[in-house]
């Protein structure tokens, strides 16, 4: 059907109508989800969702992932939802700087001191360049600098490469333009996982005088090369005062691992090293862009000590999730007394 003959009004009923679809399907799916876990009945918790979405900001998958259904009006106040870290986003990062945070090769550029690792820009006729990186480092970390869903990483060996030119072309076509040397991680990381640097996702505002730690997550592998959860990831709650896990770890996905499923390292006795370096490497870093103050920084704790990944201008929400810890309440009141929202 053209745009023509379904007439402008008619276009926007259509697609007004089509989004109602699939938000009613997902939410009844979710509710679905939610009956399975918690008894609660479904239709009850259908319309919880809508109402808790309209009037208080909590995406629907917020709801299942914070264990909406069993909290109080007031444990739900304490939780920081997806909608709310997307308005405070919008609110505090200049547009003409985003940039620097959506492209991994800008930021690896103006972070490059924090980074303490080497790195190189895929370009044409660099083929010999990208060869002597490569084999010098064995194995390599191939980004897509702009990428979405966290899927754009990759991980490739000097040894299984046969023929550089061609390795190099796929590079470009595949639009993997940044390599990365390897980061090692501290080895009380590696004794959960060894096979993927796991992360920890330090959430910070900068108010222009002090650098404020909102949330600490810890985020751990399954052994592939990146820890996020489209590759199997999970993660738990660190305490922002000493760096201990809140409780075992969970994902998005319904997942619940009090062990790490590869090393059965148990995910609540896990300590983060360095922890009063990583606070302070955060609070040095948070000031280098000062146009954007809300920022999800990704880091890792070397040997040595922290190292920077990349920051997150839209910083998502990594919060406590009651039916795993036993603890019922979030981080929103951190958020509210460091921004003043
Ligand atoms: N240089 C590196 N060495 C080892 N692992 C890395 C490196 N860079 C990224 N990773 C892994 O890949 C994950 C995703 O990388 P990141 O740059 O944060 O991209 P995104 O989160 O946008 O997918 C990290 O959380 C980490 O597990
Ligand atoms: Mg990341």
């Amino acid at each position: 059907m053209s745009d023509n003959r379904l007439g402008l009004a008619g276009k926007f009923r259509y697609l007004a109508e089509r989004a109602r679809r699939i938000d009613i399907k997902s939410v009844a799916e979710r509710a679905k989800e939610v009956h399975e876990q918690h008894g609660t009945w479904a239709p009850r918790a259908f319309a919880d969702m809508l109402w808790s979405a309209a009037r208080h900001d909590v995406a629907f998958q917020d709801y299942v992932d914070y264990d909406f259904a069993i909290l109080t009006k007031d444990e739900r106040a304490t939780y920081m939802t997806h909608p709310v870290s997307m308005q405070l986003a919008a609110r505090f990062a200049k547009k003409d700087k985003r940039v620097l945070f959506e492209n991994k090769i800008e930021f690896n550029r103006v972070f490059d001191r924090f980074l303490k690792r080497d790195w190189l820009v895929v370009e044409a006729g660099n083929a010999d360049a990208v060869q002597a990186f490569a084999e010098r480092h064995g194995t390599i970390i191939a980004k897509v600098p702009v990428s979405h869903m966290g899927l754009g990483v990759r991980r490739y060996h000097a040894a299984d490469v046969t023929d550089w030119a061609a390795f190099h072309r796929g590079l470009l076509e595949r639009d993997e333009l940044l390599l990365e040397e390897v980061i090692e991680q501290h080895a009380d990381l590696a004794a959960v996982c060894p096979g993927t640097v796991n992360t920890t996702r330090v959430t910070a505002f900068f108010d222009g005088q002090d650098v404020h730690i909102l949330a600490v997550a810890q985020k751990f592998g399954r052994g592939a090369v990146s820890d996020q959860m489209s590759y199997g990831g999970f993660y738990t709650m660190l305490h922002p005062e000493d760096g201990r896990a809140f409780g075992p770890g969970y994902d998005s996905h319904g997942h619940v691992h009090e062990k790490h499923p590869d090393t059965d390292f148990p995910i609540a006795a896990f300590r983060l090293p360095f922890f009063d370096d990583v606070k302070a490497f955060v609070k040095e870093v948070a000031r280098v862009v000062p146009e954007v103050q809300y920022v999800g920084w990704d880091i890792v704790v070397t040997p040595e000590g922290p190292v920077l990944v990349e920051g997150n201008w839209g910083a998502g929400v990594y919060e406590n999730k009651p039916s795993v810890t036993g603890i019922r309440t979030g981080h929103k009141p951190r958020y509210k007394a460091a921004i003043g929202f």
